[in-house]
C-alpha cells in the first residue's frame, strides 16, 4: 500500500490484490474511481451524479461521488457535511432525536418493496446481522448469500455473482470481501453492464461491509456515533477537542482506516498506537499521529478503540515460545509479550482519564487485545457500538437506496 500526497492531503491509495492481481486507485482524480491499472470505472461527469436528497452534499472526492450515486464504499472522500447527514439520520433511528417528529411506526414504509442482498464472502456476526435487522426495520426484504452454499464455491467470480443478483432486480447489495477494492470492482462491473440486465440501465446500490485491509465504513460511522453520544456531541457531531487512540493492528485494519478518516473529518485528533510492525509511520499520511508507547499516551485519550489483531491477514510465522495463538504471525512474535506491552489490562484501565471510554469493533480476542475486565467494564462501549450499528445501517440503507432510485 502506498500513499501519494499533494497539497498536504492524501490524494490516493494503492491496494493490490494477490487474488485478482488488480489494483484500485481511489481519489487520483476527484469524482472518478479508477481500477484495472488506471481504467476509469465510475465517471464524475455533471448530470450523472445525483444527490441523495435535500440537505446532503455531493462530497469532495470518490467517496462523496459514489455516496451520491447510492453507493457507500468508503469514508475517505466524504465531506464532513455528508458524514453528519448520515449520522444525523442515524440519530433519528437510534431514538436520540429530540423533536421526535419521525414516527417509528412509519419506518417500515421507508424501504417497503425493496430487496437487499447481503453478499458476505468473509465471516461476520455483527455486520451481517445488523444490516439484516436494519433492512427489515425499514420494511425491506433481505436475501443472504455466502461463499459456502453459493456458486462462488463452483468458481463463479464475485463480479458475475453481483451481476446475476442485480439482474434479479435487487435494490441494494451489501458486500463483505477479503480483497481490498472488491466492492469497487462490483460497482464498475454493474455500471458497465447495467443495460444488459436492467431496461432503464439502473445500477443498484452497493454498500461496503468491509473489504480486506481497505475500509469498513459503517463500522467507522457507528464508532463515531458512539463517541459522539458519550461526549454529548450528537448535536452537530463536532468532535473537536477529543483525542481518540486506536491501538494495535492498524496495518491490517479496515476499521482503523475508516476511523482515522471519519474521526479526522469531524475534528477529532487520532493517535494510532502499537508496535512498529503493526503501526507504520506511513499511516500518518491519512491524518493521524502514531506512537509505539501506549503507557505514555493512554492518560491523554478520551476514547481508546482496540481493533482485533487480524492474524489471518499476517504472513505466517512462529508463535513464539510455542504459545497457542489465534493464528500464526510474523508481525507479532509473541502474543503474551504483545499483551504485556499493548493489551488493555486492568493497570492500563486505571490510567485512563475519568470519563474515557473503551471500544472494540468485535470480535474480541479476550486476553490478546484487552482483558475481560476491560471488555466488560463500565467504561466499555462494546455493546453500545453494536446497538448503534443498527441505527447507522438503517440510515445508510435508506439514503443509498433512495439515492439509487432517484438515479433511475
Ligand atoms: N465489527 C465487525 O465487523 O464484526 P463482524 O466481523 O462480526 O461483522
Amino acid at each position: 500500500m502506498k500513499f501519494a500526497i499533494r497539497a498536504g492531503r492524501v490524494q490516493g491509495f494503492l491496494f493490490t490484490s494477490a487474488w485478482w492481481g488488480w489494483v484500485y486507485l481511489g481519489e487520483r482524480v476527484p469524482g472518478v474511481v479508477y481500477c484495472s491499472m488506471g481504467k476509469r470505472i465510475a465517471g464524475g461527469g455533471a448530470g450523472v451524479v445525483r444527490g441523495p436528497g435535500p440537505g446532503h452534499g455531493q462530497g469532495s472526492g470518490d467517496g462523496g461521488a459514489l455516496f451520491a450515486r447510492g453507493h457507500l464504499l468508503q469514508l475517505a472522500g466524504l465531506s464532513a457535511k455528508e458524514l453528519r447527514a448520515i449520522l444525523g439520520r442515524a440519530r433519528v433511528f437510534a431514538g436520540h432525536d429530540a423533536d421526535g417528529s419521525d414516527d417509528p411506526k412509519a419506518w417500515r414504509e421507508r424501504l417497503r418493496g425493496k430487496v437487499v442482498a447481503n453478499l458476505f464472502f468473509e465471516d461476520s456476526t455483527r455486520t451481517r446481522v445488523s444490516f439484516a435487522v436494519a433492512a427489515e426495520r425499514l420494511g425491506a426484504q433481505v436475501i443472504n448469500l455466502t461463499s459456502v452454499g453459493s456458486s462462488i464455491s463452483k468458481g463463479e467470480t464475485v463480479a458475475d455473482t453481483a451481476l446475476n443478483v442485480a439482474a434479479m432486480g435487487v435494490d441494494g447489495i451489501v458486500m463483505r470481501h477479503k480483497s481490498s477494492g472488491a466492492p469497487h470492482l462490483v460497482v464498475r462491473t454493474l455500471a458497465e453492464r447495467a443495460h444488459s440486465y436492467d431496461d432503464a440501465g439502473r445500477v443498484c446500490s452497493v454498500i461496503n461491509a468491509g473489504d480486506g485491509r481497505h475500509e469498513h465504513p459503517t463500522q467507522g460511522l457507528l464508532d463515531i456515533y458512539t463517541i459522539a453520544e458519550r461526549f454529548d456531541r450528537l448535536d452537530g457531531f463536532d468532535l473537536s477537542g477529543l483525542t481518540v487512540g486506536i491501538v494495535g493492528d492498524i496495518a491490517s485494519s479496515r476499521v482503523a482506516r475508516s476511523g482515522i478518516v471519519g474521526l479526522g473529518a469531524l475534528g477529532a485528533k487520532v493517535v494510532c498506537i502499537g508496535p512498529p510492525t503493526l503501526v507504520p509511520r506511513s499511516i500518518e499520511a491519512m491524518g493521524c499521529k502514531t506512537t509505539h508507547d501506549l503507557d505514555g499516551v493512554i492518560g491523554k485519550l478520551d476514547a481508546v478503540n482496540v481493533p482485533r489483531i487480524q492474524f489471518e491477514r499476517h504472513d505466517g510465522g512462529g508463535g513464539g515460545g510455542g504459545e497457542k495463538m489465534p493464528g500464526a504471525s510474523n508481525a507479532v512474535a509473541s502474543v503474551r509479550e504483545y499483551y504485556e506491552v499493548y493489551g488493555l489490562n486492568s493497570a492500563r484501565l486505571a490510567k485512563l482519564r475519568p470519563g474515557a471510554i473503551v471500544m472494540h469493533p468485535g470480535p474480541i480476542n479476550r486476553g490478546v487485545e484487552m482483558s475481560s475486565e476491560a471488555a466488560d467494564s463500565g467504561q466499555s462501549m462494546v455493546l453500545r457500538q453494536v446497538r448503534h450499528g443498527v441505527a447507522v445501517r438503517m440510515a445508510v440503507l435508506e439514503m443509498c437506496l433512495n439515492a439509487s432510485a432517484q438515479g433511475r
